[in-house]
């Protein structure tokens, strides 16, 4: 039959991908994978491949966007036309213009900001493959990307979403989950001073389904917390051995 709902969630407990309710897809996060940017990181998480990219602290253009007593951080979230499986308008969309302000808006509160006044620190984050789930990501890398430009930060700030597929939540929803599936809750922290920097919902929850979603989103963001460690101490190890040999 037409139109007919296809089944998310099959008899045995596992999602379209083979995944159960709260494994998180496979990810490779990578540190200062671009020599001319003063800050970067690579991230694949599923099928998505996103870069982030700093500039700064730098001098602002134009100029009278310069705050006296701290640096403007901006961010542009930028989709490739070729990153998602219907091309992609190369034009600026309401919907990038969104995902770059909630991107600075959870990034914000962990950098000392106040330690550059008259600057600006520009992060780019450009997504090459999208499947779901990319402002995460993009967090996830720009917070590093910021680390690796020596930016002094309170913590890193790491994102992660849950959701509701089939009537039970799960855990980092995938795009199909995300546009077939009854809700979405992405979520932002420092996970180390225990912040929460951006909570969205998109689609319906009961509030115990939400608490369960939220609960669900921390400890995604807690396991990703240790790869972005993990992968930046894995770019300085490499340095030093450079440096030794
Ligand atoms: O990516 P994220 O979940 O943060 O944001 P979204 O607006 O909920 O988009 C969900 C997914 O829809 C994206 O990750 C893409 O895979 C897909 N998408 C698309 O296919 N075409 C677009 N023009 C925008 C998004």
């Amino acid at each position: 039959m037409k139109n007919e709902k296809r089944e998310l969630i099959d008899k045995d407990g596992l999602r379209v991908d083979g995944r159960k309710k709260d494994e998180l897809r496979p990810i490779k996060i990578m540190v200062g994978v671009l020599s001319n940017a003063d800050g970067s990181a690579y991230i694949e998480q599923g099928k998505n491949k996103i870069i982030a990219a700093v500039y700064g602290p730098r001098e602002v253009h134009p100029r009278h966007l310069a705050l006296p007593d701290r640096a403007i951080l901006r961010c542009r979230y930028h989709m490739a036309p070729f990153s998602v499986e219907e091309r992609k308008s190369p034009a600026p969309s309401r919907r990038e213009l969104e995902l770059s302000k909630v991107i600075r808006e959870a990034l914000e509160p962990t950098v000392f900001l106040e330690q550059y006044p008259r600057t600006a620190i520009d992060l780019f984050i450009e997504v090459l493959q999208a499947d779901g789930g990319t402002r995460c990501a993009g967090i996830t890398i720009g917070s590093l990307a910021l680390a690796d430009a020596g930016i002094p930060m309170r913590d890193l700030v790491v994102a992660c979403a849950a959701g509701k597929v089939d009537g039970q939540i799960v855990l980092d929803l995938n795009d199909i989950e995300d546009k077939e599936g009854e809700a979405d809750v992405p979520v932002a922290m420092m996970p180390n001073l225990n912040l929460i920097t951006l909570l969205q919902m998109d689609g319906l929850l009961t509030p115990e389904e939400f608490e369960e979603a939220l609960n669900l989103s921390i400890e995604g963001c807690r396991r990703i917390y240790a790869l972005q460690k993990k992968a930046l101490k894995e770019k300085y190890i490499s340095i030093r051995e450079e440096v030794e040999t």
